[in-house]
């Protein structure tokens, strides 16, 4: 009987698609998935620490394995990812969670075959982090979970150093990967029924800054638009910083390029943006979209906020609530700052009380939440092309997909998993449209 393994995904889009190269390499030793944990040789815990709470839930999880090990002393429990990265809470694996028998980083995750032939020959525990990263792994295989839309990187690392920021220390410098091996990626996913792609990194728009070649992310996405026929291009996240005037014409020139932009602002108040280290001021912001809404004036636009950076005052607070209502996304991540151990934030003075991050953060949620539902009104009526994904998981007798902004749409009709199809928008929820398909 083959070997079963079990993958728990933390954190962002650049750990969801390391689990799926994880999940090639282990296929790729003629392990299987896993549909119980109970029937799984092999347990992994691929992990987050970009706040607490990612980091704490993991020490419980893990914590409570500790029968199953003892039940099946051959069951080997490995935690990679970026948690592991901090040499504290590496330490903090090796004394609190003894039955964790194998760790690896996330600059060694193409070293995994070796590593678990290792413990399993020798039995003993395993830990490998290596704290810089390495050239680029090109090849490696991905067991991806959507045969529809995939996650393909482009820029690994991240070098602004946004001060509450742990990634940079996590996942290292940026490092862009040649253009033509993105481009061979897309074009074999395209020749595998692939409809839709999201390069990802960080930073993606800072992509091809470290290359000698002369590329921009502009310049890259002119490349791939239309690659191996793949239907539909996203990416994510971008920096304002790097905003280029090319890039928004790129973006509104090229026909795969789907109008949908994920551009963090953080704060809305210069004081805290200049302490954060995030190089704009609201008043750039600002213009930023309204460039961008000129040239692309369809382009759903989301974000990232924190509410209870060091030093934030009312004031300030309420300056964030001032551009979010000026700006008007159509959704937005918000996060309470957590202080991460090793980054310039947690030291600095005038830590907000988490009191008053509760109220701000909830102040700040129902107004996003009236505005992206005031946002999601005005496509009332509007035909959008909808990528269908297969029926909805909320009413089975409907079908779901989404649109170039990438707003999900709950929609009547019988439609094709994989198909782009017209749909009409009938009314708009906070979170969702509904509609139906047009012959
Ligand atoms: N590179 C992206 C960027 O520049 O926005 C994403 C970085 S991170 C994976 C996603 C979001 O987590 C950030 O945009 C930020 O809003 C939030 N975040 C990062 N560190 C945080 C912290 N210490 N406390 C609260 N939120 C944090
Ligand atoms: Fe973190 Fe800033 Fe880099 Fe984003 S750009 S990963 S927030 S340091
Ligand atoms: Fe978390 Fe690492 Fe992503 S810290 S948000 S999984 S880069």
């Amino acid at each position: 009987m083959a070997n079963k393994y079990k993958i728990f995904t933390f954190g962002c889009q650049m750990n969801v698609h390391d689990s799926e190269v994880i999940a090639g390499l282990l296929q790729q030793l003629g392990y299987e998935e896993a549909d119980e944990l109970e029937e799984a040789s092999l347990l992994i815990f691929n992990t987050c620490c970009v706040r607490e709470n990612p980091e704490r839930k993991i020490f419980g999880r893990v914590g409570n394995l500790r029968q199953l090990k003892e039940e099946n002393p051959r069951l080997v429990i490995a935690i990679c990812g970026c948690m592991v990265q901090q040499p504290e809470q590496l330490e903090r694996i090796r004394k609190e969670l003894p039955h964790v028998n194998l760790v690896f980083g996330t600059h060694n995750v193409h070293r995994l075959p070796e590593l678990l032939t290792q413990v399993q020959e020798t039995g003993e525990r395993l830990f490998e982090v290596w704290d810089t990263e390495g050239t680029i792994v090109e090849g490696l295989p991905a067991a991806r979970l959507d045969g529809l839309k995939a996650f393909v990187n482009i820029i690994y690392g991240c070098t602004n150093f946004c001060t509450y920021c742990i990634v940079p220390y996590v996942r290292g410098r940026e490092r862009s990967r040649q253009p033509e091996a993105i481009r061979r990626e897309i074009e074999d996913l395209a020749a595998q029924g692939y409809r839709e792609v999201t390069l990802l990194g960080q930073n993606v728009n800072a992509y091809g800054k470290d290359l000698d070649e002369d590329v921009t992310f502009a310049g890259l996405l002119r490349m791939l638009d239309g690659s191996g026929g793949m239907e539909r291009i996203r990416f994510t996240t971008s920096h304002p910083r790097d905003m280029s005037d090319e890039l928004i014409e790129a973006m509104a020139d090229l026909p795969t390029v789907c109008e949908h932009l994920h551009l963090p602002l953080q704060a809305g108040s210069d004081r805290i943006l200049a302490k954060m280290n995030r190089g704009y001021t609201k008043e750039q912001y600002i213009n930023l979209v309204n460039r961008i809404r000129d040239r692309i004036p369809d382009i759903a636009l989301t974000s990232d906020l924190i509410v209870g950076f060091p030093g934030e005052t009312e004031e300030d607070f309420e300056e964030t609530l001032r551009v979010v209502e000026e700006i008007q996304l159509d959704s937005a991540f918000t996060f309470i700052f957590s202080p991460r151990p090793g980054t310039v934030a947690a030291k600095m003075e005038n830590q907000v009380p988490e009191e008053v991050k509760k109220e701000r953060i909830y102040r700040l949620i129902e107004l996003q939440n009236r505005i992206s539902l005031e946002r999601n009104r005005v496509l009332t009526g509007s035909i959008q092309e909808v990528l269908v994904e297969g029926p909805s998981q909320t009413d089975p007798d409907k079908y779901m997909g989404r649109t170039r902004g990438n707003k999900l749409v709950i929609f009547t009709g019988a439609a094709e998993r994989g198909r782009l199809v017209p749909v009409k928008i009938t009314e708009a929820r906070t979170w969702s449209l509904h509609g139906e398909l047009m012959p």
